[in-house]
């Protein structure tokens, strides 16, 4: 796509009109129509006010996509869930902490096979979900229709996307070490940003020991694990419910190691 049918299609997503677009960035309407249907291009330093409006990256509105370093994709193929279907642990916190008396929206990022969105969309949560492995997505999908609920399944690449509205409840389970040390601070405050009062964040996150080695996994590129302590600073201003360190055993690979994960549970205090 080009940048011009980007702009179309991010802008139809969010229900925009020309000139709600225009409006948010003090241009006429006529522009936004040029830009799309290719007679003219926005100028160069509108582009991060267009992307910050439209929920995503310059990168993504001029077409470059980042590689994706994953190997679930083929791990996800086979018919049982890699991850089981039992939901993570935090998820019941999340239910003890804002039970689903109302509608609250929640986004699971980097959902993998769908067991936690499921989870929760079937006890009541408004639930959208994404991941960048498409039978990941997929098999959520499957999941969801078994379980006789709805997930909002899309696909997306966190390096990438960025939230143009607003959450009540962010969770995402073993996927953070996929954000590059230089996009962190820009990511969360994204997050934080687009978060209800009162809504809760729940992460967890692999971080790195000096006194663990590096896991022999066959996938270690791409992956950046967090220093010790790390997400919990990017939640100095929220209300932190829970900062757990945990070492666990693993034995992906079939060689015995440990990681080290940091979890967190934070709250947004006005
Ligand atoms: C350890 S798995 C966790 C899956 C799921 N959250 C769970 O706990 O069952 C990591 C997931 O992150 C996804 N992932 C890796 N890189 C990603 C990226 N750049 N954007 C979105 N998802 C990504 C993988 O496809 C995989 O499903």
């Amino acid at each position: 796509m080009n940048l011009g049918s980007m702009i179309l299609h991010k802008r139809k997503a969010l229900g925009y009109t020309q000139q709600t677009l225009a409006d948010k960035l003090h241009v006429s309407f006529q522009a936004v129509s040029k830009w799309e249907n290719g007679t003219a291009c926005p100028e160069i330093e509108l582009l991060p006010a267009i992307a910050a409006i439209l929920g995503t990256s310059v990168d993504a509105l001029l077409g470059y996509r980042s590689a994706v370093v994953t190997d679930y994709e083929k791990r996800y193929q086979s018919e049982e869930y890699y991850w089981g279907i039992v939901p993570n642990s935090l998820c019941y916190e999340i239910m003890k902490l804002r039970p689903p008396v109302k509608p609250l929206k929640v986004l699971d990022m980097g959902c993998g096979e769908g067991k936690d969105a499921v989870f929760l969309a079937k006890n009541g949560y408004l639930v959208s979900a994404f991941d960048v492995s498409d039978s990941g997505l997929e098999k959520g999908k499957r999941l969801a229709e078994k379980c006789g609920t709805y997930v909002d399944f899309f696909r997306a690449n966190i390096l990438d996307y960025r939230l143009s509205e607003k959450f009540d409840i962010i969770f995402s389970s073993g996927v953070f070490h996929y954000i590059t040390p230089d996009i962190r601070a820009e990511l969360t405050e994204n997050l934080k940003t687009h978060t209800n009062e009162r809504g809760i964040h729940a992460i967890n996150v692999f971080v790195e020991k000096p006194f663990i080695a590096q896991s022999p996994d066959e996938e270690v590129t791409g992956r950046y694990p967090w220093k010790s302590g790390e997400l919990f600073m990017c939640y100095h201003d929220w209300l932190l419910r829970k900062t757990e360190e945990v070492i666990f055993d693993c034995n992906s690979g079939n060689i015995p190691h440990q990681h080290c994960m940091d979890i967190l549970l934070a709250e947004k205090i006005k």
